[in-house]
């Protein structure tokens, strides 16, 4: 999704917004652009449609330089993505870079373009740098241009602004889209991710909705929504330096997969003794609240509404709680019925994700117990949002297809559905038995990605595939899930998953030779009635590939391969036989030769609705 970068410095800031834009590559983009004011008082801009290299040959090129300048890359929601709809946009003496959408853009640009102002993109964007030049030349300052206009806009912006007017004044607006100031010694930065500028400053401010900032090099000066002067805390964030380095593998997702044994290990790390989850595990809060749980709503999106999805097996069974899950975009348009007691629950990596952002904020009128989201991003906006948080330790993840963070969100949610469950009755035997296991789950985590090699031969089946089913029962059926919607993502191969029992209800008729089935069949209660659906797929044709330990009594044979993968507890069945669907989709989207880290289309943080 679009990124933002901008510095102010006593240095040319050219390469700062390069790195900036490099960093920012991995939440998916299709074009880049960058404004510099340089040494005569001239905005030069650059911009590409493409990738940031592409932006760089342009500047090699045509070279620009400059102690301010924005830098953006964008993610096309109006307009194609083109040289010309490419951000920054300028109007006169002004260059802005935004990211969200406005929502009434058609009416201003009517407005504007009455008043003389010439269009020459198909963006949203295009009417704010007009709408503020047209605010300066009314007589404002930058800041209280910007500040004016942001009074103007309907919808989702994070905004940067410069001007030739004030060569020492970088001005950053935010109301739902987020934005952050890099805190320098004599330098500033802004930037729509810290990850943008882990390279220059460890130190953050994390607007908040609403405010609008004036960064110059000697200072920071933040106004809240009402237009007071205020004071925004700077955090220091640890870590989070070598993300951007693949190091020994050859993408960002093969290296977050291999991560895993160690994530799955630090989100556990300090929350659970030898046999109890423990008090401290979620927080003094949590503990207050969770007697007077009665009931779990988890809101997501994408792989993270996955995760909601195996809890809610997790809850029902373990501490007897109803739990609905549902996706945000959803449940945020719809009349719900709150039940009193009812903890709202959001699972987001990034914390950023704005459908579940809105459907956390409207939860708040409408009388839920309390909120409480697992999230991967310290300082997000969920967390910064949330009554309770309970964060996963995946570290950065960089491939858009989520991987290291959905297995570490199971084990978070593991954690607070046993926590749950304790203060529901749980016999002290049995959440022994669940916290033994989970100690061993690094372990076996590392032996599941050991079927590397295995799978990447399996994989070849699917390479010339346009079609492929998934197939699993009970909490594995969202692993199917998961796994169909993994391949989809990086290979492009169309997916879809079924609980295995409703094959007959219809997606039987597409079973043949040309359509792989995947199953996910680990020794639990439901395997028999798995064997009797598979019966099903192989007497119509269709080619199985069972992800299965040896104890569940498979074995190949023409029209079954079967992948046998270690014997593990039933409660890690689903973060387990997760590994291998993932190696699954990477090795196919290998062989297919698509763009593993950066699938078309698809964005890391999705920050607009
Ligand atoms: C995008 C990403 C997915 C992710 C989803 C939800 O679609 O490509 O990988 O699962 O957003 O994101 P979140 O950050 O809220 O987990």
């Amino acid at each position: 999704m679009c990124g933002i970068v901008g510095a102010l410095a006593q240095r040319n800031v050219n390469e700062i917004l390069l790195e900036g834009l490099r960093r920012l590559e991995y939440r998916g983009y299709d074009s880049a652009g960058v404004c510099l004011l340089d040494s005569d008082g001239q905005l030069q801009l650059r911009k590409s449609e493409g990738k940031v290299a592409d932006l760089e040959a342009r500047l090699a090129a045509s070279p620009a330089s400059g102690r301010l300048g924005i830098a953006h890359t964008r993610w096309a929601t109006h307009g194609a993505p083109s040289d010309r709809n490419s951000h920054p946009h300028v109007s006169g003496d002004f260059a802005l870079v935004h990211n969200g959408i406005i929502e009434n853009h058609q009416s201003l640009r009517e407005e504007l373009k009455a008043r003389g102002y010439q269009f020459i993109s198909d963006t949203d964007t295009e009417v704010v740098v007009h709408l503020i030049h047209s605010l300066a030349d009314e007589g404002h300052d930058l800041l209280s241009a910007v500040t004016a206009a942001t009074e103007r806009l309907d919808g989702a912006y994070a905004l940067g602004v410069i001007s030739a007017r004030e060569p020492n004044n970088l001005v950053c607006a935010r109301s739902g889209s987020p934005l952050v100031i890099g805190v320098g010694i004599e330098e500033n930065f802004i930037a729509s991710d810290p990850m943008a500028l882990r390279q220059v400053t460890d130190r953050f401010i994390f607007l908040e909705e609403g405010d609008v900032a004036e960064v110059t090099a000697a200072g920071i000066a933040v106004r809240d929504r009402n237009g007071e002067e205020v004071s925004r805390p700077v955090h220091k964030l640890d870590g989070g330096h070598d993300a951007a380095d693949k190091g020994r593998y050859r993408h960002y997702m093969q290296k977050e997969i291999f991560e895993q044994p160690a994530v799955v290990a630090a989100t556990m790390a300090g929350r659970i003794g030898n046999e109890t989850v423990l008090p401290e595990a979620l927080g003094a809060r949590a503990n207050e609240i969770l007697p007077e749980v009665k009931q779990v709503q988890i809101v997501a999106c994408g792989t993270s509404y996955h995760a909601g999805l195996v809890a809610r097996y997790w809850l029902e069974d373990w501490a007897g709680i109803p739990c609905s899950v549902e996706v945000a975009s959803e449940i945020r348009y719809r009349k719900t019925a709150v039940r009193p007691g009812t903890l709202f629950v959001t699972i987001s990596q990034s914390g950023e994700t704005a459908d579940t952002l809105a459907a956390l904020r409207q939860a708040k009128e409408l009388g839920y117990l309390a909120s409480m989201t697992i999230c991967n991003v310290p300082n997000s906006s969920l967390v910064r949002e949330s009554e309770l948080s309970l964060m996963t330790e995946a570290g950065p993840e960089i491939g858009v297809a989520s991987t290291k963070a959905f297995t570490t969100q199971l084990v978070a949610l593991q954690l607070f559905c046993i926590a749950l469950a304790k203060v529901n009755g749980l016999p002290k035997d049995r959440e022994a038995e669940l916290v033994r296991s989970l100690h061993q789950l690094p372990e076996l985590m590392e032996a599941f990605t050991g079927l590397d090699k295995t799978v990447q031969d399996t994989s070849e089946a699917f390479a010339e595939k346009h079609h492929a089913l998934f197939l699993g029962r009970g909490v594995e059926y969202p692993i199917a899930l998961e796994g169909a919607l993994k391949l989809k993502e990086i290979s492009y191969i169309h997916a879809e998953a079924y609980p295995a029992g409703e094959l007959k209800h219809g997606p039987l008729a597409l079973v043949d030779a040309d359509m792989p089935v995947v199953v996910v069949a680990p020794n639990d209660e439901l395997l028999e009635k798995l064997k009797s659906n598979l019966q099903e797929v192989r007497a119509r044709g269709g080619e199985l590939f069972v992800f299965a330990s040896p104890k569940a009594g498979f074995t190949s044979e023409p029209g079954i391969t079967v992948v046998e993968v270690p014997d593990a507890p039933e409660s890690l069945h689903p973060i387990l036989y997760t590994v291998p669907l993932q190696l699954l989709s990477y090795h196919v989207a290998l062989l297919k030769g698509t763009d593993v880290d950066q699938p078309r289309n698809l964005a890391k943080s999705v920050t607009v609705e």
